[in-house]
């Protein structure tokens, strides 16, 4: 079965195809992270625009690579939730519209349960497992029973890891996205530099969440003293290099400690990770280190937005006989996903 899978959640406008929820045939992600860089952030009013314009070259891209016609997809699948609303209805409504004039099945699939699946595009994974979810939007520990059934353990009571990297980032001027300058930067600074604070969090309903806002306050209040240091002359220890480390460190072993406990307690030994967090080299180098642990990845390629994890999860649904109604719609938020729901 042959899956064209549309992802256009925040800022990439991608698609795929996917054959029997294993094989990736074709793997096209258009990135607006040029567009956005200018304002250290996605604009949603900028994303959604830009998806209307480029969601059809982008699934002509992802048929041609895969060197099939529209009516030699089975099926299609898209992304839902969680994500911008505006940029979530355009692949959304693009997904349904296609399976719709061509009779096929549509799917509509959930974000972090697509990026969960992205390790298992290549790799065998029994259930249950430990799920690891980092992205600029969200940080989840989860117990995942099956590709459709996970129970949150923790996540973040404020900023998600992805954001708190960006955030630093941008008050630093390091680059946007954040994650992928900080990573850079870390592996020529010294992480021991600078002691920054770990949040309190290990009591009742909290003992896998994780917290961000301590650390990002932390880390913006030495810039004053960064850029006075600039201006005289830095000294080795004020590096940008260090800052990032030692940040990075932190913010990493932050999640691992919530995700270790969830490992004591379940007494889960594998541990699946997903998202564009999951592309951070210290995180990877820590869990590869726990050789008590499984620990699976996805390649790097396919730790951030894609059409593949979309189409391979849709797959799934569609192999059980499920369909989405075309009433199917979009939503930008996930309750169960978040401690604090506005
Ligand atoms: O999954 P993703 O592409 O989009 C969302 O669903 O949010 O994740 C994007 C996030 C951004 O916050 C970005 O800074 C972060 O992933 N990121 C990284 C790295 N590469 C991307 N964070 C840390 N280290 C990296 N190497
Ligand atoms: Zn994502």
């Amino acid at each position: 079965m042959k899956v064209l899978g549309i992802e256009s959640s925040c800022d990439e406008c991608a698609a795929a195809v996917v054959e029997d929820g294993k094989k990736i045939l074709s793997n096209v992600v258009a990135t607006q992270i040029p567009f956005h860089e200018i304002y250290n952030g996605v604009v949603p009013e900028i994303a959604s625009r830009m998806h209307t314009e480029w969601i059809s070259g982008v699934v002509k891209t992802a048929l041609s690579d895969a060197g099939c016609r529209p009516e030699d997809i089975d099926a299609v699948s898209a992304t839902a939730q969680p994500g911008l609303l505006g940029s979530l209805l355009v692949g959304l409504s693009f997904g349904k519209a296609f399976a719709y004039s061509l009779d096929k099945p549509f799917i509509a699939v959930d974000h972090m349960l697509a990026h969960l699946y992205a390790p298992m595009l290549s790799e065998q994974v029994d259930y249950p497992f430990l799920g690891l979810l980092v992205s600029g939007g969200h940080s989840i520990i989860c117990r995942v029973d099956d590709f459709d059934s996970i129970t949150v353990l923790g996540t973040t009571i404020d900023d998600a890891v992805g954001e708190a990297f960006d955030k630093v980032a941008k008050f630093y001027g390091f680059g946007y996205p954040g994650g992928v300058y900080i990573d850079r930067h870390a592996k020529r600074g010294d992480s021991n530099a600078f002691k920054f604070p770990m949040p309190n969090l290990y009591k009742g309903e909290h003992r896998y969440d994780v917290s961000y806002s301590g650390l990002k306050t932390a880390v913006i209040n030495q810039i004053e003293q960064f850029r006075q240091l600039d201006e005289q002359g830095q000294p080795a220890a004020m590096s940008p290099e260090n800052i990032a480390a030692s940040f990075q460190k932190t913010a990493i072993d932050i999640l691992l400690r919530s995700l270790y406990r969830a490992v004591e307690d379940t007494g889960l030994t594998t541990v699946v990770a997903g998202g564009g967090v999951a592309a951070n080299s210290y995180l990877r180098h820590c869990l590869v280190e726990r050789h008590d642990l499984r620990c699976l990845f996805p390649p790097l390629d396919l730790c951030g937005d894609n059409g593949a994890m979309v189409a391979g999860l849709g797959y799934k649904y569609l192999d059980r006989g499920d369909r989405s109604p075309w009433t199917v719609t979009a939503s930008a938020r996930v309750k169960a996903f978040k401690r604090r729901y506005p």
